[in-house]
């Protein structure tokens, strides 16, 4: 413990309804563990990194901490390609690293989530290479193997999202194996009981260790047709996430991911995973399988932000869709992650706007029911980074270059300290480079300065951790007229309300009546306050208050 400083070790505890039910409007930072901080000079950041970082996640306020994977791993997906679950990467560190990290969050009050990555493993996890040795092995059946046709073609058209056919010729068993991603991430066959009891040994390994909850990856690769019927073609060209370099949305992803009927098996593996211990658990379901088709499942999480800064009619439409479909508050939103482009650059923010287009998004993300989760580097205003084609590390970047830009945008290393070599995040060659323009906005420079965007980030987390209504309120539905987006929350007899400016016309004030039963209480800092009953909202301007009814 000897990185934090007496007075970091603990925020004021939140004010939560039910605090065994702590995930439910938790804030999360996620940390990607590749880029949060070297302790080695290896390049890559590590456990020891995390540990040494854990006051600038508790100054920010965050409740629980997501690490991304720091298993065993060949690393061809960047470590969602595991050997072996249950030991630590001598790149990451060592288990007992892992337990130094977990004793201090949790003396500095702060929850642990970590990721399982159980759809698929790597093709080194000793799992499958004892199950493509032949067809009669005691792991034969834990993967999903298949004929090739009369022709020796694929069984079926179904396509890897990382490019190519989802199957790979075994010559040893002269069968085809599925992968969901790359070939080298052969997909488990969950349908296998072995296999689900072979995965919650793995949960209970963690649990054991102090984990307090799971952030299970792609939930909606589990299952698959077992007839392995052909995909249908998709109506339209793609659904925006993998454009025409990518023929992955071209298909009607209908018989090779996770339908409605396969919720129950689902449903009984997540709740086994919540009775070995005081865990919880969020399932990424992505966007086929949506939230109300997960209602069976304890805790089934979706995120859902737009990918774009919409308009409000329709930021508003899309809002009501996913609160709508989680009835019971279950829904868990990002602006960010390491799979997407930072929020900024998707939304098309430019110099000045950057700031105000990240707060006015930060004061909609702690406004909305359910769990929310913060991006390492977003409380500091990054933007998506360019990087070379030499210097890719993403599999998917390097695929589909220059046509998709991957996600090496997202995961370039925080920037801690302008002064220092690397921005403070390694002594070494850093593994992808450290963004010169993201230097200016390093913790260093907004530390301490009241009007910075990380300042506004530990304010709005602090409010968030004082108003209960802001998890945890009934939502009202979010309504867009014409650039104003508004909406209520109550909770209890107190009420929380949003008032956003949506317009991207830099010269537009917006107006919007205040409620008639309003009696102002707190506000979050940077709020824009009513005045002769009207809202004057600036551009990216808003309100986010709470007032009793
Ligand atoms: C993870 C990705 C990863 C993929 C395949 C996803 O859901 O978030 O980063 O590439 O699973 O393992």
């Amino acid at each position: 413990m000897s990185p934090l400083r007496e007075e970091e070790l603990r925020n004021e505890p939140r004010l939560v309804a039910d605090p065994a039910d702590w995930l439910k409007s938790a804030a999360v930072y996620h940390v990607y563990v590749r880029s949060f901080q070297d302790t080695t000079g290896s390049g890559t950041g590590d456990l020891q990194g995390v540990l040494q970082r854990l006051p600038h996640i508790i100054s920010l306020g965050a409740d629980a901490i997501w690490l991304s994977p720091f298993y065993a791993s060949p690393m061809d997906d960047l470590g969602y390609d595991i050997a072996d679950h249950c030991e630590v990467d001598p790149l990451f560190g060592t288990l007992a690293d892992f337990d130094e990290l977990v004793s201090a969050a949790h003396g500095a009050g702060l929850k642990v989530m970590i990721d399982l990555v159980f759809s698929h493993t790597s093709d080194r996890h000793p799992w499958f290479e004892e199950s493509m040795a032949d067809r009669t092995n005691p792991k034969a059946d834990w993967y999903v193997w298949a004929d090739p046709k009369p022709d020796g073609t694929p069984p079926n058209n179904w396509l890897s999202a990382f490019g190519g056919s989802a199957w790979t010729w075994n010559r040893q068993r002269e069968q085809y194996y599925l992968h969901d991603f790359l070939p080298s991430q052969p997909s488990l066959d969950f349908a296998n009981m072995d296999v689900r009891k072979a995965l919650l040994d793995i949960a209970e390994f963690w649990v054991a260790r102090g984990v307090d909850a799971f952030r299970i990856d792609t939930l909606n690769s589990y299952f698959h047709d077992r007839d392995l019927r052909d995909n249908p073609p998709a109506p339209s060209q793609g659904d925006g996430r993998h454009p025409a370099a990518n023929p992955f949305a071209q298909q009607l992803h209908l018989y090779d991911r996770v339908q409605r009927g396969d919720i129950g098996p689902l449903e009984s593996f997540v709740a086994a995973i919540e009775m070995l211990g005081a865990t919880t658990v969020v399932g990424e379901i992505g966007n086929r399988l949506k939230a109300r088709d997960g209602q069976g499942l304890a805790r089934c999480y979706t995120y859902c932000l737009p990918r774009a800064l919409l308009n409000a009619e329709e930021m508003g439409a899309r809002l009501a869709e996913a609160i709508d479909q989680s009835p019971d508050g279950r829904i868990a939103w990002a602006l960010s992650n390491h799979d997407h482009t930072r929020h900024v650059s998707r939304f098309g923010g430019h110099g000045g706007e950057i700031d105000q287009m990240a707060r006015l998004s930060a004061a909609l993300l702690v406004s909305l029911p359910g769990a929310i989760s913060i991006f390492q580097g977003e409380e500091l205003g990054l933007e998506e980074a360019a990087i070379p084609h030499e210097q890719l590390r993403d599999p998917f970047a390097i695929r589909f270059w220059p046509d998709l830009k991957g996600r090496d945008g997202c995961r370039t290393p925080m920037v801690w300290d302008g002064a220092a070599h690397n921005a403070g995040f390694s002594v070494g060659e850093s593994w992808l480079p450290v963004q010169e323009a993201h230097v200016a906005r390093c913790v260093a420079a907004q530390d301490g300065d009241p009007s910075s965007l990380l300042a506004f980030y530990r304010d709005a987390l602090a409010f968030r951790r004082q108003t209960v209504e802001a998890g945890e309120g009934r939502p009202g539905a979010p309504r867009g007229e014409g650039s104003v987006l508004a909406f209520r929350r109550d909770f209890d007899g107190q009420c929380l309300l949003g008032v956003f400016n949506m317009s991207r016309e830099m010269a537009v004030h917006q107006e919007a009546d205040v409620p008639s039963d309003f009696s102002p209480g707190e506000v979050l800092p940077g709020s824009a306050l009513p005045a002769e009953g009207r809202f004057d909202l600036p551009p990216f301007g808003f309100f986010v208050g709470r007032y009793k009814v």
